[in-house]
């Protein structure tokens, strides 16, 4: 029996391991994910815990993807440039730290929204991990131009410096907003704003109305719930929308074939996690 895990706190709430067994079964591979409550503290016996014959690697998530990092034999390029790590990869009591985020990101806007974003002018909102993922995926599929807006402006500038050897891209102003919403043909919110949380309002938008883009493709990295008031706005204004769920597949199925091997049952691992939502 191999065992892929999810370091995670809390881990309560991850519909991964709904997915990820999905897939084991039907694939009939002798494999289980499990979920592993995992306080800060904990956090480095886990990881050599990882070591172990019977582990395929595990998934990484939120507070510890970043301090994984040291902990690492190795680091794939995609784990180094966006400075963060989402997928552990056991080589025979080697582990290899890797960042599956971006790609699933690319492989839902290629497959699922038939979006090439090659040459288009790009527009992101946020500038924490979600949005350094994303960007890594946009510059690297070579957009024409990145522009991203945060609430806390530092941030972004400091993404945007992080990443300028990779392409054009520039941290903008509220001032620019405006413009820049209006040229893009593709606007990803990375913000959490929007996203179901328990005793908070989530009727709420990271972009005014009357700045939607013109033309294009508006994604939302939230999948709970399914439309956000900016998909809905969107939609309504004549955009086409995509939200969360098929980058959240998509990661999950590219870790699962660095694990097994194997091509992943991406459509039996979307009905699991729909289920599971
Ligand atoms: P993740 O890893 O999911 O990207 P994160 O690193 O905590 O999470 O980043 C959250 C992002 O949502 C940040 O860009 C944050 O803006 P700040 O840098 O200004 O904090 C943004 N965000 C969260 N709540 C927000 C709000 N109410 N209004 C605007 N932006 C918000």
């Amino acid at each position: 029996m191999k065992i892929a895990y999810l370091l995670a706190y809390p881990a309560g709430h991850s519909i991964s391991p709904a997915m990820h067994n999905a897939a084991f079964e039907a694939l009939g591979l002798e494999a289980r994910y499990e979920a592993l409550e995992c306080p800060p503290e904990d956090l480095a016996e886990a990881v050599r815990g990882l070591c172990e014959a019977r582990s395929y690697g595990s998934n990484v998530t939120i507070p510890h993807k970043q301090a994984v990092m040291p902990l690492m034999d190795a680091l794939s390029e995609a784990a180094r440039a966006i400075g963060a790590v989402n997928t552990i990869i056991n080589q025979g009591g080697s582990l290899l730290g890797h960042n599956t985020d971006a790609s699933g990101f690319l492989r839902a806007l290629t497959d699922d929204a038939g979006f090439d974003p090659s040459g288009r002018q790009t527009l992101i909102l946020g500038a924490g991990g979600s949005a350094r993922a994303v960007a890594y995926a946009l510059l690297s599929a070579g957009v024409k131009t990145l522009r991203v807006y945060n609430r806390t402006h530092a941030k972004a500038t400091a993404l945007a410096e992080s990443f300028a050897e990779l392409g054009d891209i520039e941290a903008i102003s509220r001032e620019e907003l405006a413009t820049q919403a209006e040229q893009a043909t593709l606007l990803i919110n990375t913000t959490s704003v929007g996203m179901a949380k328990a005793g908070e309002d989530p009727d709420v938008s990271p972009l005014p109305v009357d700045l939607l883009p013109h033309a294009g493709l508006v994604c939302d990295i939230i999948y709970r719930p399914a439309k956000t008031r900016l998909l809905k706005e969107a939609e309504r204004a004549g955009l086409n929308v995509q939200n969360g769920l098929a980058m959240l597949v998509y990661q999950g199925a590219e870790s699962f074939q660095t694990w097994t091997g194997q091509d992943a049952p991406v459509q039996v691992m979307r009905r699991a996690a729909e289920a599971a939502l």
